[in-house]
C-alpha cells in the first residue's frame, strides 16, 4: 500500500486558534482524506509548538508557570481539530519526551559532523516572529521603534553567547537541491523569492538562546535552549518514532508534503532542509505554501479583536460549509479575504441550490415513482454516456489537482459534474416520462444515482459529515465508498431510505438553531 505522511505546522501556544490555523488544519484533512480515500496508507500530523519566549512571555502575562499555560492553550488547539472534523493520526507537543530525545538527537548529528559551533550572536530578533533579522532587514520609524519590514514585528538588539549552525556551508548544497527539485516548493512565486534570498547569500544561524530558559537544553551545555524553529522543525521526525529504526512509523520518513503559511516557507524550504542535510537524513518531497486570509478587508490581529474562533464560525456556518467556503473561495496558494457575505452567498447558491436539489431532486423522485428502489442499469443514449464518462474520468483529475495541492481546482472539477447533472435533470425531466415513458424514466435517475455517488464519494473529504448523509441516502455500502469502487456499479433493486434535505440554506440554519420559545 503506498504511503503517505504530510503534517500541518504546529501551532504556537502563545494566543487561541484562529481561521488561520483552522484554514491549514483543513486543507491538510482534505489531502489527508483524500489520499485515504485513494488507498493510501497516511499518516497525518499535526500538533502545538510550546517553547520559546513568545509562549514565555504569553505564560507569564497569564499568571502561570509555561508547561501549565501551554498545557491548557494546547488543549484549545486539540478542541479546534475536534470542532473541525481533523482527521489527524498523531497530535505532537512539543514538550512530550519524545521529542526532547529526537531534538538532542539531531543536534548532536550535526554538531559530530562540524555543522554546529559556539559563538556569540550580536543582531535582532522578533520575539514575536521568533526570528532573527539582518540589518537590512529593519526598518527605524519616525519615534524610533523598530520593526522587521515585511512582518511590521517589533524587534530587539540581542547580544549573548550562541551556538550556530553553519548554514553557510550549506549554500551551495540548498541550491543544487532546489534546481534539481523544481517542484520540492510551491507555490512557484514562493520557490522564488526563496531562490533569490538563497541567491543573495547565506549566513550562520543562531540556534539556542542563553537569556531564558523556555526550551529544548542545548545537549551538554544547560546554560543553553534550542532556537525554538530547530526545535519546532524537528517534530516532523520525532512522529515518526525517529530515532528508533523499528518505531512503527519509522517508513513514513521523509515526509511527503509539508503545508504551511506563507511566511514559515523559508523556515520549512531552507533551514530544514539543511538541518536534515547536517544530519545525513533524507530530506521532506514537497513544501505547498498557502497564503494568508484577511477579515472583511481587515488583517486579522489580536490587537483588532478580529481573529475569527473556528468554533464560532462552525456554529454560525456548520463545519462542512466553513470547510467547503474557505477551500473554494481562493485558489490555495493566493491570500483570501472572509467576508459573511460571500460565505452564505455560497451556501446558498453552491450547496443549497447546485447540489442539495440535485439529490433532493433525484431521491425524491425514486421515492415517489420508483417505491424508493434503485434501479438497476439500463441501456444508455448518447447523454447518458458522455455524462457518466465525465464522472469516470473523475478521480484521474482529482488526483492530479490534489497532488499539486489544488484544492480550489479539485472543487471546480466535482462542480463542473454537478452543474452537468442539473442541466441533464433539466433537459431529460425525469418528473415528465413517469407516463410516457417509465422505463426511461428509470434509466434517466439510475444515470443520476450513479452521478451522486461519484459526486459524493469525491466530495468526502471536503464534507465529511454531508457527504456520509448523502451516501447514507444513497444507500451506498461502506464498501463502495472509495475512488477504487467508483468503478464498479451499484446494485439494482435496493431500497433506499426516506430522502431528507443536506444543505439548508443559511436563513433556514439560523432558524434551527434559534432557541424554541
Ligand atoms: N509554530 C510555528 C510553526 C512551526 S512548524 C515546525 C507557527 N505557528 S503559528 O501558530 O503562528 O502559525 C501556524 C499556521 O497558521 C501557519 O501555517 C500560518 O500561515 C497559519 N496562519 C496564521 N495566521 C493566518 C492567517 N491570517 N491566514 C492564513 N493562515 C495563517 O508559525
Amino acid at each position: 500500500m503506498p504511503r503517505f505522511y504530510l503534517t500541518t505546522p504546529i501551532y504556537y501556544v502563545n494566543g487561541d486558534p484562529h481561521l488561520g490555523h483552522a484554514y491549514t488544519s483543513i486543507a491538510a484533512d482534505v489531502i489527508a482524506r483524500f489520499r485515504r480515500l485513494d488507498g493510501d496508507e497516511v499518516f497525518f500530523l499535526t500538533g502545538t509548538d510550546e517553547h520559546g519566549q513568545k509562549v514565555e512571555k504569553a505564560a507569564q502575562a497569564a499568571g502561570l508557570a509555561p508547561q501549565a499555560f501551554a498545557d491548557q492553550v494546547s488543549a484549545r488547539f486539540r478542541r479546534m481539530s475536534e470542532v473541525l472534523n481533523i482527521s489527524h493520526d498523531d497530535f505532537i507537543r512539543t514538550t512530550e519526551p519524545r521529542h526532547l530525545r529526537a531534538c538532542a538527537e539531531l543536534w548532536q548529528r550535526a554538531q559530530a559532523n562540524g555543522a554546529i559551533y559556539l559563538g556569540h550572536y550580536e543582531g535582532w530578533y522578533s520575539v514575536r516572529d521568533e526570528a532573527f533579522y539582518g540589518a537590512d532587514e529593519i526598518e527605524t520609524l519616525a519615534d524610533g521603534t523598530r520593526l522587521a519590514r515585511e512582518s511590521r514585528a517589533p524587534v530587539e538588539w540581542v547580544r549573548e553567547p550562541s551556538w550556530f549552525f553553519r548554514l553557510s556551508a550549506y549554500q551551495d548544497k540548498l541550491l543544487a537541491f532546489h534546481e534539481a527539485n523544481p517542484d520540492f516548493l510551491a507555490p512557484t512565486a514562493r520557490r522564488n523569492e526563496l531562490l533569490s534570498f538563497l541567491k543573495s547569500g547565506l549566513t550562520d544561524l543562531s540556534i539556542s538562546r542563553a537569556s531564558f530558559r523556555w526550551g529544548v537544553p542545548v545537549p551538554n551545555d544547560p546554560g543553553h535552549v534550542m532556537y525554538v524553529w530547530f526545535d519546532a522543525l524537528t517534530n516532523y521526525l520525532t512522529a515518526t518514532g525517529w530515532p528508533d529504526p523499528a518505531a512503527p512509523r519509522a517508513g513514513f520518513w521523509p515526509a511527503d508534503l509539508h503545508l504551511v503559511g506563507k511566511e514559515i516557507a523559508r523556515f520549512h524550504a531552507l533551514y530544514w532542509p539543511a538541518f536534515l542535510m547536517a544530519a545525513d537524513l533524507p530530506l521532506p518531497r514537497r513544501v505547498f505554501s498557502h497564503g494568508w486570509w484577511t477579515v472583511e478587508g481587515e488583517k486579522m490581529s489580536k490587537s483588532a479583536g478580529n481573529g475569527l474562533d473556528p468554533t464560532e464560525l462552525v456554529e454560525t456556518y456548520g463545519r462542512d460549509a466553513l470547510r467547503y467556503f474557505i477551500l473554494r473561495e481562493v485558489p490555495f496558494g493566493n491570500d483570501g479575504d472572509f467576508r459573511h457575505e460571500a460565505i452564505v452567498t455560497r451556501m446558498d447558491r453552491e450547496l443549497a441550490n447546485d447540489l442539495g436539489n440535485l439529490a433532493q431532486r433525484t431521491l425524491s423522485l425514486v421515492a415517489r415513482n420508483l417505491n424508493g428502489t434503485r434501479p438497476a442499469p439500463g441501456p444508455r443514449t448518447d447523454d447518458d454516456a458522455a455524462l457518466l464518462a465525465q464522472a469516470a474520468s473523475l478521480p484521474a483529475e482529482l488526483r492530479g489537482a490534489i497532488d499539486r495541492q489544488a484544492l480550489a481546482e479539485a472543487l471546480e472539477q466535482i462542480w463542473k459534474l454537478i452543474r452537468a447533472a442539473n442541466a441533464y435533470i433539466d433537459h431529460q425531466a425525469p418528473w415528465a416520462l413517469k407516463k410516457a415513458n417509465p422505463t426511461r424514466m428509470e434509466n434517466v435517475l439510475r444515470v443520476l444515482l450513479d452521478l451522486l455517488h461519484t459526486i459524493g464519494v469525491t466530495l468526502t473529504p471536503f464534507m465529511p459529515d454531508a457527504m456520509a448523509k448523502l451516501l447514507d441516502q444513497l444507500a451506498v455500502p461502506e464498501t463502495a465508498r472509495s475512488l477504487a469502487a467508483l468503478a464498479s456499479p451499484l446494485a439494482g433493486g435496493v431500497i433506499l431510505p426516506a430522502p431528507a434535505g443536506i444543505f439548508p440554506r443559511f436563513a433556514a440554519r439560523l432558524d434551527a438553531r434559534a432557541p424554541a420559545c
